[in-house]
């Protein structure tokens, strides 16, 4: 009889509301095929509603605050050590707003996965949403990547692409981008854990199933 691996253990890390923690986690109760679970969720801020969604569900949470002033690299060992602790095969940065460097991204080689508001290489940084409607696209949209040691630049998973209205605020855009999101990082997560990923340098190629769909958003 054939055996199923164990699910990969999941991080997740979160700065603000977690709609995509909640994405995630709503995925894999879905599917029992997903092949992973999440068993830690962690914030850079103590109020992260991140935080408390994981707790509403029972599952173990830590918040490690970084101040300005504070040892980053420190900063980082700790929250490395901290995640190892639960013996973590793939972290999922999901609205995390710090930069992570080697110290940390070292532990988890091409196992870090992040999701962006905009088509990279387009509007890197933490102001994805205002700056592609300050510069008047008309489309932008969501990547999730493998995360490396540059500014949302690792290889590319997915891509899908959100029409920008005359009359959106970035609020408008950011949820109808979210929307997106919530189905593009859980496809992207579980087919990194079912090891249908094939990473060759900056390309990642799934070999099967497709990545879901690219209908656009308007
Ligand atoms: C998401 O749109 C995510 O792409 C973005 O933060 C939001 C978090 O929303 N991340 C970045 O901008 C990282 N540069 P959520 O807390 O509702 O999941």
């Amino acid at each position: 009889m054939p055996t199923s691996a164990p699910p990969v253990r999941l991080a997740v890390l979160v700065s603000g509301s977690g709609t995509n923690l909640a994405a995630l986690l709503e995925a894999i109760d879905r599917d029992p095929a997903f092949g992973a679970e999440v068993v830690v969720v962690g914030a850079d801020r103590e109020d992260a509603g991140g935080l408390r969604r994981a707790e509403d569900r029972g599952i173990p949470t830590l918040a490690r605050p970084l101040a300005s002033g504070d040892d980053r690299g420190a900063w980082e060992a700790r929250l490395r050590r901290d995640i190892e602790a639960h013996d973590v095969g793939v972290v999922v940065l999901a609205g995390f707003m710090r930069i992570l460097t080697a110290t940390f991204l070292d532990a988890w080689p091409q196992r870090v996965v992040n999701t962006h508001p905009s088509l990279l290489p387009a509007f890197r940084g933490a102001h994805a949403v205002e700056e592609a409607l300050a510069h008047g696209v008309k489309v932008t949209g969501c990547t999730v990547h493998l995360v490396d040691e540059e500014v949302d630049h690792g290889p590319i998973i997915a891509q899908e692409p959100v029409r920008v209205a005359d009359d959106d605020s970035a609020a408008s855009l950011h949820e109808r981008i979210k929307d997106v999101e919530h189905r593009l990082l859980p496809a992207s997560v579980a087919a990194l854990c079912q090891g249908l990923l094939e990473v060759d340098g900056r390309h990642v190629r799934w070999r099967t199933p497709a990545p879901p769909s690219r209908q656009e958003h308007a």
